[in-house]
């Protein structure tokens, strides 16, 4: 018997086990859907008539500090490809290391930047040892599941639109070794966004568009570059993720699909991202930069076919009628919808000023000079990779506090616990009261998430990453606690002496409420009339809030509650109310249509 053949570009279209195959491909991320509703998701993905599963492999969350590999429970990426392959998917796997994504520093780790020198995404050695590090570790998982060996991987893209980086011309060839000399053997691919494909190929390696409308000419480019390729769409995008402070992009059904119709009569290949985005829990999600710094808000819903509670939508239907007609047998029935519920408000009971938490902090550090998050000594000297750090210093006179630029990417300003000012991009300085008496200046400062595209990927540095000043002097003697408010944290918390809500709290601070459930059901959480922070249920960080939104709900998921009493915890920096309140359906803001060009 012949050896069984992968995914082959050998003409104009591709061919899997030596048949003519068309890639009907979704993205949907393992790491944003709550691990027990991984088959569901997966399911409806392929009731859809799609054939195909991708994701990327976020680096920062496999490998948090050096050397220290994560892939149980959420981060199972072995159990998540196989059971997409259990399902009758196939799967292209885009491993980066760089994979954008909208996550925090793209999917890099930030203890990649406590290099000075540090030169991500090229050859420089810090950077190479680093990928061969985690790719010596990582490769093997994935080199099993690949077609050859029985598994459902027909295909691995190198890093991420390599395109529109292009620092170094050696790069490309180094991750194409680096995956080859580790046993991958399937189809290699590169994805570029269509107007950066010049940049972005490497030599034997099939090159993909990424693209939203047909007014470009991508594809014609494209398939100028490779004669005698097949096209594909490696991210078709049908919708788009949001920023604090923005609108919630949506992309009309109807137009999506006539682009969509159109793409499959010219027989090219497709790949939806997201075809269900779900959720930048944690501290995840990124920033980008188009003049000034946009964070990215905790939903992922991406206005995708699939919504972040992994509910139909219009898109979803009109899809599947759609693919229903490229799909050779008949549809497989979609699964059961899922309800939500609306749970009674619950009531804060009892609050902890965040200066009565310090002693719980991972790390207290003093040295003369601010100290930026990743270079402060947690985490095993890996520095400190999200989450809030508070700096503090004695001043003895007033004037104008001048962040210098330093301060990334937000800070609360407290004299003696006493709010006066926020920092950032846009506000560089606030004006301290004149006194001659010792007084203490606090920084909370927040890295609200590290730019995932651009340039400027070296220079993300969090915290306080140089001299700030006050009357043009630089301030010196810091203290700093590193917040980074992990399980291990919020867990010291309670057994810290928590003050009745019945005295005004001192802010910031942390509230809690008990959420009493039978049967754990989908909700979405909303904090009407709170200002902004951070939401735990049960230890776990669900994503930060923010009454700016335009997301006004946070996507609380049935699994990670429990029936009987649920903790849910909020860390509030300005303003809190009496209640927690819940509601059956998401509420994403006002929204702009895209394509915007
Ligand atoms: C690019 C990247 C993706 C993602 C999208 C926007 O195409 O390749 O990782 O960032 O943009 O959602």
């Amino acid at each position: 018997m012949s050896a069984k053949k992968g995914l082959r570009a050998d003409s104009t279209h591709f061919t899997l086990e030596g048949a003519p195959f068309l890639i009907l491909g979704g993205s949907i991320h393992y790491f944003r859907v709550p691990r027990a509703y991984w088959r569901d998701r997966l399911l409806k993905l392929k009731a859809c008539g799609l054939n195909t599963l991708t994701t990327y492999v976020p680096w920062n969350l496999h490998e948090p500090e050096r050397g220290v590999f994560l892939f149980q429970e959420q981060l199972d990426m072995e159990a998540y490809i196989r059971l997409a392959g259990e399902l009758g998917l196939w799967v292209i796997l885009r491993p980066g290391p760089y994979i954008c994504a909208e996550c925090d520093l793209g999917g890099l780790p930030s203890w990649l930047l406590q290099d000075k020198k540090m030169k991500v995404r090229t050859t420089y050695s810090g950077f190479t040892s680093a990928v061969n590090s985690y790719f010596d570790n990582l490769i093997p998982r994935i080199t099993p599941l690949q077609f050859k060996n029985g598994g459902p991987i027909i295909a691995v893209q190198l890093d991420n639109e390599y395109g529109s980086y292009a620092k170094d011309k050696q790069y490309m060839l180094f991750i194409k070794e680096a995956l080859l000399s580790r046993g991958i053997s399937e189809l290699l691919l590169t994805s570029d966004n269509h107007k950066e494909l010049k940049n972005g190929g490497v030599d034997g390696v099939l090159q993909t568009v990424n693209m939203q409308n047909l007014s470009n000419d991508g594809l014609q480019h494209l398939a100028t570059l490779q004669p005698n390729k097949p096209l594909m769409v490696m991210e078709f995008w049908p919708g788009w993720f949001d920023v604090w402070g923005g609108l919630h992009h949506v992309f009309a059904a109807q137009e999506m699909i006539s682009i969509v119709r159109q793409l499959l009569d010219r027989g090219i290949s497709i790949n939806f991202y997201m075809f269900h985005g779900g959720t930048n829990f944690g501290f995840m999600n990124g920033a980008n930069n188009d003049g000034t710094y946009r964070p990215q808000t905790t939903s992922y819903d991406y206005d995708a076919p699939l919504t972040e509670s992994g509910d139909y939508t219009t898109k979803y239907h009109l899809l599947r009628n759609l693919l229903s007609t490229y799909n050779k047998k008949p549809l497989p029935e979609p699964p059961a919808v899922q309800s939500r519920r609306a749970y009674e408000p619950v009531v804060v009971s009892h609050y902890i000023s965040l200066w009565e938490t310090l002693q719980c902090a991972e790390t207290h550090f003093r040295a003369d000079d601010p100290i930026s998050m990743e270079n402060l000594p947690a985490n095993h000297s890996n520095g400190q990779s999200y989450g809030y750090t508070l700096y503090q210093t004695d001043i003895h006179s007033g004037g104008e506090l001048n962040s210098r630029k330093h301060v990334h990417d937000r800070a609360l300003v407290f004299i003696d616990r006493e709010l006066i000012g926020v920092l950032d991009c846009k506000t560089q300085t606030v004006k301290i009261s004149h006194s001659k008496s010792k007084r203490t200046l606090s920084l909370l400062v927040e890295n609200c998430g590290r730019l995932n595209y651009g340039s400027a990927m070296d220079n993300q540095q969090k915290g306080i990453s140089g001299d700030i000043s006050l009357e043009d002097v630089p301030l010196k003697r810091f203290s700093m606690y590193c917040l980074d408010m992990k399980p291990s944290f919020i867990n010291r918390l309670q057994s810290q002496k928590w003050m009745s809500v019945r005295q005004k709290p001192t802010y910031p601070a942390f509230f809690r409420g008990t959420l009493v459930v039978d049967k754990p059901t989908d909700t979405f959480l909303k904090l009407p009339n709170w200002s902004k922070g951070v939401v735990f249920v049960n230890g776990r960080n669900l994503g930060r809030h923010w009454s700016v939104g335009p997301q006004k709900a946070l996507y609380l998921p049935g699994p990670w509650l429990r029936s009987g009493d649920n903790e849910i915890m909020v860390f509030e920096e300005l303003n809190a109310a009496e209640k927690i309140h819940f509601a059956e359906n998401p509420e994403y803001g006002k929204t702009i249509n895209v394509p915007i060009e």
